[in-house]
């Protein structure tokens, strides 16, 4: 077991902190350790940043570009190593975890690019004698607060547009996959990057998040994670007015209308459902069939679910991992067993598997799924897929609005005439359309009402690191 160290000011560092123990969801061996830091060494690497960021943000976006370009062939060169820890630090299918890595470069190659599109604009001027100009500029120090889910793709999501746009940036990753965000600074390091550019630091979520909050050197907070977090942040920023990008949660409904090509709705709900054992935040929650192919629907689903792989992530063609840890699986469990008492039927899985010392829960279908139960209202974070029969699209887009959420949904139709309705009248800030994994670099990610604030990715996604600076110049 490796003991691993945060990174600040171009060093590695916290030897002498207490040691965060880092298990495996799948047996709960240790994988590593990574120090427990707080307020101190938030302010530290805050510093280390602020520093960085007078000479950084003069670089040209063309110097950045090729930063950026060096981490990202670095990361498929290390595409398996990275893939691997990833695995054994958070539980997730190798396959997937590698689709990970490429998936986490494509940010850094994007953002490379787009940083060189950065234009300011001319206005034209109501009187002769002035230029009338709009500048960007970067927005300063960046803290980034990420999730353990996705442990590296969501730390080039920020990273990528954040360092393109000039900034520099402090990650502090979550508890439960810190490993992944140490192998990334390692190649950060690799690739040279100038020193306090990218600072890294581990341990207590609350104190340094409110280290951030509290530092006026830091002028934008970008955070993907709970809506209730996401709340606490906002509240926090409100006294020095600082910048915030939030990714929150969701509950995701997949549409199935009558007109779908069914197999390609059952392969687009599995792979929206079960991605990441469940555990994303654009997960289908809850799945909505129209009732003339309910039943269709139902069997050919029910019978890919059954036939989905559970294992140690590790083992090639596992799809379905552990469960990060026991609240995730207790969770879980709550909300099937509410659905069952609520008079739902479980036509496969419900319940945790034994078998395995690791946490787990089966790939469970849930039939006949009502409003009034808790997997239809709150985010399950789980391999669980409770269906609803609709008969009319006015019926199905109150249900499917009926949520405080509104991150992604998807839609299954074969019609353009009824799925452009349909998308129209879904207050969702992603829709895949037959489509179960919409998610790329060059798309704006991000949710409408208590999902978030702002959007990740695209060319949206480098708005978010660049202030407006509006430059009127006198001619005369
Ligand atoms: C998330 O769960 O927030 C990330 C999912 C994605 O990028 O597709």
């Amino acid at each position: 077991m490796n003991d691993y160290l945060m990174y600040m000011n171009g060093s590695w560092q916290g030897e002498s902190l207490e040691k965060l123990i880092v298990k495996n969801p799948a047996n709960h061996e240790e994988v590593g350790t990574v120090p427990i830091g707080g307020a101190f060494e938030a302010n530290e690497a805050v510093a280390s940043a602020y520093q960085a960021f007078q000479t950084w943000s003069k670089t040209t976006a063309y110097e950045r570009a090729n930063y950026l370009q060096r981490l990202y062939k670095l990361l498929i060169e290390h595409q398996e190593e990275l893939a691997e820890v990833m695995t054994r630090e958070m539980g997730k299918p190798i396959q997937e975890s590698r689709g990970e890595v490429l998936y986490a470069a494509s940010f850094l190659e994007w953002f490379a690019e787009e940083g060189k599109r950065v234009y300011g604009e001319t206005i034209p001027s109501h009187i002769g004698e002035k230029r009338m100009q709009v500048w960007k500029k970067p927005i300063g120090v960046v803290a980034a607060i990420t999730p353990w889910n996705f442990p590296l793709a969501m730390l080039t999501r920020k990273m990528g547009p954040a360092l393109a746009a000039g900034c520099t940036i402090v990650m502090k990753p979550s508890g439960e996959s810190p490993i992944t965000a140490v192998k990334l600074t390692e190649l950060c390091e690799k690739a040279g990057f100038p020193k306090g550019v990218i600072n890294l630091v581990t341990g207590k979520s609350s104190e340094i998040g409110q280290a951030f909050m509290e530092n006026e050197q830091v002028r934008k907070v970008t955070f993907t994670g709970s809506t209730e977090v996401g709340k606490i942040l906002i509240k926090q920023s409100a006294d020095q007015v600082k910048r915030l990008s939030l990714e929150l949660g969701g509950h995701a409904p997949i549409i199935v209308l009558d007109d779908a090509d069914i197999d390609l709705a059952v392969k687009g709900a599995i792979a929206s459902k079960f991605r990441n054992t469940g555990q994303t935040c654009v997960c289908g929650n809850r799945i909505y069939v129209q009732v003339q192919v309910y039943d269709k629907f139902l069997e050919k689903f029910t019978e890919a679910v059954r036939a989905l792989k559970v294992g140690n992530g590790m083992e090639e063609n596992v799809q379905i991992g552990p469960l990060i840890n026991q609240d995730g699986v207790d969770k879980v469990a709550k909300h099937v067993e509410d659905a069952v008492e609520r008079g739902a039927s479980v036509l496969t899985g419900g319940a945790r598997i034994e078998k395995y010392e690791g946490t787990f829960y089966a790939p469970t279908v849930l039939r006949d799924a009502t409003s009034e139960m808790i997997v239809m209202n709150e985010e399950t974070f789980g391999p669980v897929a409770p269906v609803q029969p609709f008969e009319t699209i006015e019926e199905v887009v109150e249900l499917a609005n009926r949520t405080k959420y509104g991150l992604a949904a998807y839609v299954f139709t074969e019609s353009v005439g009824k799925g452009t309705r349909l998308v129209k009248q879904l207050d969702y800030g992603i829709v895949g359309w037959n489509d179960g994994t919409p998610s790329a670099a060059q798309a704006p990610f991000g949710g409408m009402k208590e999902s978030g604030l702002g959007r990740e990715g695209g060319r949206e996604g480098i708005e978010a690191f660049l202030e407006t600076q509006y430059v009127s110049i006198g001619l005369e």
